[in-house]
């Protein structure tokens, strides 16, 4: 199994400030042989990102999508249209889509059903909040995520997933690593396979990122203001190179 890791852009990066990342960053980046690396910059910045990164290891990605290949859903964006544009893989079901886009994961179900229909890896994002956290319901709300969203779905293992708590992303409060080791093995005696990598995103860092990849049930990361800095995330993917910690 290759690590996976993942930058995920969310709104920043005009396509000028992408001219500059990507010069500094494709041209540093050696490919390594155990990562498999995803950049999801803004939609709209897709195809100028698809031609600034030909060529290199980079694989690009795209933050969501919508299920239906064509329709009147103004302002929305077609998997057929993702594909066009070069995304490899899709970012399904970010807790930033749930809470301020009202995604359930009846939506995000749909969502990866067309994504693999279309042939675009999907990542799908779970996590719990603070409040179910002190409830000591983490668990429980994963399970929850899980089967509503993989709920008809026999390819899982087509299908990356990212844990992401809530009170961990953009807070600089990182999950403990002994605490992501521990929910990622619950996340795979759920999903039942050995393929899909299971990533953890939550204020990773280039300081913490050596102490997550060490626990052999983090496959990689799902990273946002760390990777906005090419310099910080090229030395996170360096950490995760010299780390053995994958399953062969
Ligand atoms: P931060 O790395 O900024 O905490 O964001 C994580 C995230 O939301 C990745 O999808």
């Amino acid at each position: 199994m290759k690590y996976l890791v993942g930058a995920n852009f969310k709104m920043y990066k005009s396509q000028k400030d992408l001219k500059e990342y990507f010069d500094q960053f494709v041209n540093n980046y050696a490919c390594f042989v155990n990562i498999d690396l995803m950049i999801a910059p803004m939609t709209v910045c897709l195809g100028t990102a698809s031609e600034m990164t030909k060529d290199s290891c980079v694989h690009l990605g795209a933050q969501n999508m919508h299920y239906e290949e064509q329709w009147a859903f103004t302002g929305e964006t077609s998997p057929v249209v993702l594909k066009e544009l070069g995304a490899e893989y899709v970012i399904i079901g970010h807790s930033e889509r749930r809470q301020y886009f009202s995604e359930t994961n009846e939506m995000i179900n749909k969502k990866l059903k067309a994504a693999l229909h279309h042939g675009i890896r999907p990542i799908l994002c779970i996590g719990e909040n603070l409040e179910q956290k002190e409830l000591g319901i983490s668990k429980e709300t994963l399970k929850i995520q899980l089967r509503e969203a993989l709920q008809g779905i026999d390819e899982v293992e087509k299908i990356d997933i990212a844990y992401e708590p809530i009170r961990a992303i953009g807070t600089g409060k990182s999950a403990t690593p002994e605490g992501v080791q521990e929910i990622h093995e619950y996340i795979r005696s759920i999903i039942g396979n050995e393929k899909s990598r299971i990533i953890y995103g939550g204020s990773v860092n280039d300081t913490n990122a050596e102490s997550l990849i060490s626990q052999p049930a983090i496959n990689g990361f799902l990273i946002g203001s760390a990777s906005l800095d090419p310099q910080k995330f090229l030395k996170i993917l360096d950490v995760v190179s010299k780390s053995e910690s994958v399953k062969k």
